[in-house]
This record gives C-alpha cells, structure tokens and sequence, in this order.
C-alpha cells in the first residue's frame, strides 16, 4: 500500500511539472518538490494552469523566431516578463499566423503576441491590450524592379503578383486595396521568408510585409531591397479572449507596467538598433 502510494505520488509530481507542457525529459526524481513551498499561486484563469500560453508564430524576426530548438525575440522576452510579473511560467505555441486568434478564442492559449496588428475586423474576435510596438508595412523588390513606389501599385493597369504571408495585414490590405481593385494577383504563403523566396526566383514581384522582418529577410538574400515609400502604419498588440478580463487585465496591467518602467523599451531596442 505504501509503494503504491510512493508511486502515485512520484506520478502527480512527474504530471505537475510537465503541466506547463514542457517537452523537457521527466521530472528528475531529486526534485524536492515534497518539502518545499511552492511558490505563490495565481489566481488567475490560465488555458493551463500556472502557465501564461503564449500563441504566436516564430517566422517573423526579429519579434518571434527560432535559435536553435527555442524561440526567442522581443514578443518571447515581453511575454516572458509579463508571466514571471503575474507569477506564470511562460509557454510559447508554435502554430500558422491565421491560427493565432482562433487558439486565443478556444482559450487553448492565453495570449497572442506575434507582432499583430491591431485591426477592427480582429477586435470583433479578440480584445488587443495595449499597444507595445508600432510596425509598417513596407514593399520588397528586386533591384532592378520596375516597382519603385507604392503609387507604382496603384498605377492604372497595374497587373504584380504580390507575395504575402496568409492573413496577415499585408495581405488583407493588398487583397482589399489591389486585387479587389484588378490590379493585381495576390500570392499567399504560410511564411514570409517564402514569399521572399518567391520574390528572389521570380515568382512575385514584390512583398508586402512589416519593416523589420523585412530587414532580416533582406539581409539574408542577396539582390532585394526595401522601397523608402511606407504602404501602411500599424500598431502591433498582444491579443486576448474577450471571456477572460481578470487575466486580460492583469495581463495589460503588467505590460502597462513594464511599457511605464522601461522594460519593453529596453527589451525592443536590444533587438532593433535605433536608426
Ligand atoms: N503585423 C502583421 C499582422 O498583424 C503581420 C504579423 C505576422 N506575425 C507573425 N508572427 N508571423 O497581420
């Protein structure tokens, strides 16, 4: 009786530091987790308990993307900040840019943090917090493109085959503005480096996609550049279930907190050099 006891306890220890989903080997048995106190629990309502779940999608440097096995960049570090404010351990879920606010719906995730645009059609489905970064839409060409402008996408007859990742403000905004206009074809891919890609080899003729991971693509191929016009000013927020406010205000108050202290600021500028 006593070793089935043993046994379940080791089991109930093994399942409660897995609980924040860590795909980390088992609990190591010399855990003192029997005569320590555990440390202060939330109150809070959490998709898994003790955890803030973070919802994002890692191709998008420098807010997420992958280092190795981990992901890292400034909505990783925000959120990171955030948790150890409300006393949660930070998971981050991986998953495709359009799946984002239905898991912040599901409440299969806390919060969204993946360099997203506030947006009236988003705030139907989701509450943003505030706002903690601004991005711009900017426009990719090959060197030698006859695209010069953003007026250069509007021009009459214009017919480019624009590349953008799915559902993102780029290409909502390019949907609505040019193709719906017959302006142009509209070339959607799960990630943006792909759509650079499709840029390189000639598929596209341009993307549209925000500034800085456009920066980061561009610095790692050869022969593009960023146009100086700017298509569209955004304001990026974490987004969140609008059936959660006691976590969705203490989730804004820690963020309000550490955009007043200086810390998103600090951890922002650690990742972006200021121009
Ligand atoms: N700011 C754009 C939007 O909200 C693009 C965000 C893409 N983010 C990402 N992690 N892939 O639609």
């Amino acid at each position: 009786m006593k070793k089935l006891f043993a046994l379940l306890l080791t089991l109930a220890m093994v399942l409660s530091l897995a609980a924040c989903g860590s795909k980390e080997e088992p609990a190591k048995t010399e855990e003192p987790a029997k005569t320590e106190e555990p440390a202060a629990e939330s109150e809070l309502t959490t998709a898994t308990k003790g955890c803030l779940t973070m919802a994002t999608n890692a191709q998008f440097p420098p807010y997420e993307y992958y280092e190795g096995d981990s992901i890292v960049g400034i909505d990783a570090e925000i959120a990171g900040a955030i948790a150890e404010k409300l006393g949660l351990e930070l998971v981050i879920e991986d998953m495709e840019f359009d799946s984002i606010i239905e898991a912040v719906k599901t409440g299969k995730a806390d919060i969204g943090l993946a360099g997203m645009t506030v947006t009236p059609e988003r705030q139907e489905s989701v509450d943003f917090t505030e706002t903690y970064a601004t991005g711009v839409q900017v426009i990719i060409v090959t060197e030698d493109s006859a695209i010069t402008s953003v007026d250069d996408l509007f021009a009459e007859g214009a017919s480019n085959v624009i590349g953008v990742q799915r559902n993102t403000t780029g290409d909502l905004y390019t949907t609505w503005d040019l193709e719906d206009a017959g302006l142009a074809t509209i070339d959607r891919y799960s990630k943006g480096a792909d759509a650079v890609q499709a840029l390189k080899t000639g598929k596209v003729d341009c993307v549209v996609i925000d500034n800085e991971p456009a920066k980061a693509f561009v610095a790692e191929v050869e022969g593009l550049k960023i146009l100086e016009t700017e298509y569209v000013l955004e304001d990026y927020a974490g987004a969140m279930s609008k059936d959660n406010t006691a976590l969705y205000e203490a989730v804004n108050a820690a963020l309000q907190e550490l955009i007043a202290d200086g810390t998103v600021k600090t951890i922002i500028d650690s990742y972006i050099s200021a121009q």
